[in-house]
Order: structure tokens, then C-alpha cells, then sequence
């Protein structure tokens, strides 16, 4: 049964998508609405864990789900940089850190101080360059502490299920995460909408588990996969 069987335990969570400033109106972001992050801080607070959720740009009316919760501390934050701040300092207080945010890869190098306006182009498009932001997931691994269950997603765009597969199976060799929650995004699945379909793999060998559903029912199975991995 799931009842309290997280009782006792601190789990993190990223949800949402990061924004990257061009200047102060503008930014480079994604479309991660943070439904799916809030939906396993939900879970994982009514199975009786402690959440700290880390919300990157997610509405209020997204947000409401948590909001009275008292097992969840929702901690708004908006770039990679900040993100990676908080939940480096989070993650050392926590049994299990799950990284559901779409973090953006690159960042602008330059943020321009004020509004880049088309009358100082003199009739050129800008150019934007963009430098590497750290690997979050990456680093959380590397500083890892004894017993802790590190879950990373990976969102791809793919033909089929077997290219999800494969695509998911390298991504979890390569992040070094214990647990990979793969799901595939288009333009009209994943991002956004009420429902999904994890695919949950394990780097301890153990047979990966399929969950069809809403964003909650599916943060179940990925919680009780978890749980799982935490009992072994
Ligand atoms: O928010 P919703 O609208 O509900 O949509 C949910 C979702 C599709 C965003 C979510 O289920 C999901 O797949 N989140 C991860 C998206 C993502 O960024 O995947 P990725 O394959 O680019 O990254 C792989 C992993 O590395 C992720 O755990 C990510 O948090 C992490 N990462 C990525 C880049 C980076 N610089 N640092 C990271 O830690």
C-alpha cells in the first residue's frame, strides 16, 4: 500500500522550465508548465514525505495544487544559475532528489543591461551568443551522499517507443542517475498537458516500469519505483 510508506523521508524536487535573460523583457525559456514536478511533490507529501519543491516559471493555478500542503515548501526560482544554487544546498538535507525541470542547456553570454532596441541594429537582425550551463543532474551525482536516490527525466522527441528505449537507456548510462523517468515530448505531448506516459529505468538492472495516466497517477508509479530502489 502507498499509505505513508514515504513517512519520514526528504525529497526534493525541480519542476518547471528555466529562463535565460537576453535583456531585462526578454528570455530564452522552454515550455515546461511544472505540472508534472508539482503533481510528485503532491504525491510525495500525501505518501507522508517532507518536499521542498523547487518551482522554475510555474503559475500560480499550477502551484495551488501544493498550496496547502504543509509537508511542502514551494521555493520559486527562475534561471539555471539560481537553480543550481538551491538545489545543490537542498539536496545535501535529502534522501531523494528528483530533477523533473527542464533546464535550459545554454544561457545568453552576454545580458545586455538594457532593452535591445531594433533602432540601434541600424537594420541587422542581433545575434545571440549562448555559452553551456552546468549539468545540474551531473553534479548532484558527483557530490552525491550514501544512500541517496538521485531520479533525473529525460525529455525526447523520438519516432517510437524503441528510440525512447534506447534514447533513455544511454541518457541513464551517461547522467549516472539511479532512476531515469523517460517521456517522450512533441509538440502536443509531455510539456503542458494533464496526462503522460513515464517510462521508469533503473541503473541497479531492475525491469523498467510503464505508467500511463494523469501527471499524479504517473508521479505515483515513479514514487513507488523510488520506494522500491530506497527498500533494496
Ligand atoms: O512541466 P510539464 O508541462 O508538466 O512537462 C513535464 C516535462 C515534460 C517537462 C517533464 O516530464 C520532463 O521531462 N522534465 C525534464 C525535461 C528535460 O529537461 O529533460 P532533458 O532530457 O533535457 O534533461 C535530462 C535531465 O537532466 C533532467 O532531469 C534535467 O532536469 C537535467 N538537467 C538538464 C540540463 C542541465 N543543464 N541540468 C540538468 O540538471
Amino acid at each position: 500500500g502507498r499509505d505513508h510508506d514515504l513517512a519520514g523521508l526528504r525529497i526534493m524536487v525541480t519542476a518547471g522550465g528555466t529562463r535565460e535573460p537576453i535583456d531585462p523583457v526578454r528570455y530564452l525559456g522552454n515550455r515546461s508548465s511544472g505540472r508534472q514536478g508539482v503533481a510528485i511533490a503532491a504525491a510525495a507529501a500525501d505518501r507522508g514525505a517532507k518536499v521542498v519543491l523547487f518551482a522554475a516559471n510555474v503559475d500560480a493555478a499550477v502551484l495551488a495544487e501544493v498550496q496547502d500542503r504543509a509537508a511542502v515548501r514551494v521555493v520559486p526560482v527562475s534561471t539555471t544559475a539560481e537553480l543550481e544554487r538551491a538545489s545543490r544546498a537542498a539536496a545535501a538535507g535529502a534522501e531523494v532528489v528528483i530533477m523533473a525541470a527542464a533546464v535550459a542547456d545554454y544561457r545568453v553570454a552576454e545580458v545586455a543591461e538594457r532593452k535591445i532596441r531594433k533602432e540601434d541594429g541600424a537594420g541587422r537582425a542581433p545575434v545571440l551568443e549562448l555559452v553551456e550551463n552546468p549539468d545540474i543532474l551531473a553534479g548532484l551525482v558527483e557530490e552525491r551522499r550514501p544512500g541517496q536516490v538521485i531520479v533525473g527525466f529525460a525529455a525526447e522527441t523520438v519516432e517510437n517507443e524503441a528510440e525512447l528505449r534506447e534514447r533513455g537507456l544511454r541518457k541513464l548510462a551517461r547522467k549516472g542517475a539511479d532512476l531515469l523517468a523517460v517521456n517522450a515530448v512533441s509538440w502536443s505531448e509531455g510539456f503542458e498537458s494533464g496526462e503522460n506516459t513515464l517510462h521508469v529505468l533503473a541503473r541497479d538492472g531492475r525491469p523498467e516500469t510503464v505508467a500511463t495516466g494523469t501527471k499524479r497517477a504517473v508521479a505515483d508509479a515513479l514514487l513507488d519505483a523510488i520506494r522500491d530502489t530506497l527498500d533494496s
